[in-house]
């Protein structure tokens, strides 16, 4: 496992646009790790490829064997999965804590057992994450609840769970993948009304089709799942989806220092808004079917404008923080508001040490204005997404910054130094043992 203690040295280019090269994306985490947990409702191995090598795989890879499913490596990123022998439901604690995703495991656990336990599980620090929601939807499906000191035990009716309507009160992206898995085992038909539409989602439910699943609906948020049909039987190798998020980093960084650019093995639909907002800021984006590529003769200006996170296809939440960094070089003054995650704008304060004009207004709204030069810094990597928008910070900054705590960063891109060197950023990791 990588060291909590593992920084990325970043020497700025001082706002130089001088990157140049192809950068490849890889597969999707949040599409990766659903389908990692469709694994427990699949009769016999199935083989995924385009698996990110990154940590929060290998810990779900870890929950998995701990249940007693046998993961095996066919190739570099290919992984085949076999649930016959699984052994326990009960999510190992430590695992499940270290990142949110664990608890879609509920859903095919309880489905396919009827019961699981589990802690509440951990992950970045965006803000308080509750569980209630998936609470609510397993007690519609019928299950019993409780809860003792840390840990939730879900136990389904004696024959299995039973159809539902089940209406999201909001359209949670983690809740929606887990109750179409718990749904395949349960007894009727299961509705899912205000069902969270990201690419994702319906990637998981794509896949589960290709498997023999009845799901009307995929793709909009309504989804209709006909249960009771036996476990699935997946026949063709699935390949992860192109990371929306890891592409959407790259253009930024790209709109900010490239020279000549090219961001291959993306899926370009799946990222409009990002281009559109970037396009109306003044960046030329060349968008072609699986390519974006940033071109620009000498130094570009941009004008900013605000945004407002929403679920698919609006502003995601998890590019708001590279967007932020974006803003701090265009010009105007822009509001920026976060509403998914309270808590998720906490890193603007090591932009403002780093020469960012950026006011909080409350926990969801800051202003940013620009463009302002950035001036490397010391920096500790709070989450994920905020992580990458440090790196692209720092590459846009004049001297050096050091970011410390890149575990989060490697929990959702691989070997990300590597792929930003080959593209000329001066960026190297320093492993501390
Ligand atoms: N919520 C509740 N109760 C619940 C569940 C969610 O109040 O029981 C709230 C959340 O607190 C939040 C809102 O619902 O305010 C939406 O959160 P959602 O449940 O959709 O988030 P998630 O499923 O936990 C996934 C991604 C996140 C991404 C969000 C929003 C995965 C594994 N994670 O999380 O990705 O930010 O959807 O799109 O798919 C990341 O990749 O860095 C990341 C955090």
């Amino acid at each position: 496992m990588i060291s909590t203690k593992d920084a990325f040295v970043v020497r700025g280019l001082g706002g130089k646009r001088s990157l140049s090269g192809i950068i490849k994306v890889n597969g999707s985490k949040n599409a990766v790790l659903p389908l990692l947990a469709a694994s427990l409702v699949c009769k016999g191995s199935f083989t995924i490829s385009n698996v990110p090598l990154i940590e929060d795989v290998f810990r779900m890879n870890e929950l998995l064997s701990d249940l007693g499913v046998a993961v095996t490596t066919e190739k570099k990123r290919v992984y085949s999965y076999d649930s016959k022998n699984v052994r326990t439901t009960e999510l190992d604690h430590e695992i499940s804590k270290r990142f949110r995703a664990s608890v879609i495991l509920t859903g095919p656990l309880l489905g396919r057992f009827g019961k699981v336990s589990f802690p509440h599980p951990g992950g970045c620090v965006i803000g308080e994450r509750p569980i209630d929601i998936f609470l609510y939807g397993y007690k519609k499906l019928g299950a019993e609840v409780s809860e003792t000191g840390d840990e939730f035990l879900l136990t389904a009716p004696r024959g299995g769970l039973i159809g539902a309507s089940i209406f999201l009160p909001l359209p949670s992206v983690t809740a929606t993948e887990a109750f179409v898995l718990a749904a395949l085992q349960a007894k009727g038909i299961t509705t899912i009304k205000n069902a969270a539409v990201e690419p994702e989602v319906t990637s998981l439910v794509e896949f589960l089709i290709s498997a023999g699943a009845s799901i009307k609906g995929a793709g909009t948020s309504t989804l209709e799942i006909h249960g009771k049909k036996g476990l699935l039987n997946p026949r063709n190798i699935y390949k992860t989806i192109p990371d929306r998020l890891e592409a959407g980093g790259f253009l930024v960084l790209a709109a900010l220092a490239a020279k000549d650019v090219t961001i291959t093995n993306c899926e370009p639909e799946h990222l409009e808004i990002i281009i559109e907002t970037l396009r109306r800021a003044g960046v030329p984006i060349e968008v072609g079917k699986s390519t974006l590529r940033i071109r620009s003769e000498g130094q570009l200006s941009f004008i900013g404008s605000g945004f407002k996170t929403h679920e698919y296809p609006g502003f995601p939440t998890d590019m708001q923080a590279p967007m932020t960094v974006f803003l701090t070089q265009a010009k105007g003054e822009n509001l920026i508001f976060e509403t998914i995650f309270e808590g998720r704008l906490a890193y603007t304060q090591d932009l403002v040490r780093m020469g960012a004009d950026i006011t909080m207004w409350d926990p969801h709204r800051v202003m940013v204005k620009g463009p302002r030069k950035l001036k490397g810094k010391v920096l500790d990597g709070p989450d994920i997404r905020a992580g990458l928008a440090f790196v692209i910070a720092a590459a846009v900054a004049k001297g050096q910054s050091v970011i410390n705590n890149i575990y989060y960063i490697d929990r959702g891109y691989e070997r990300v130094e590597e792929r930003l060197k080959a593209i000329g950023l001066d960026i190297s990791r320093v492993i501390v043992s």
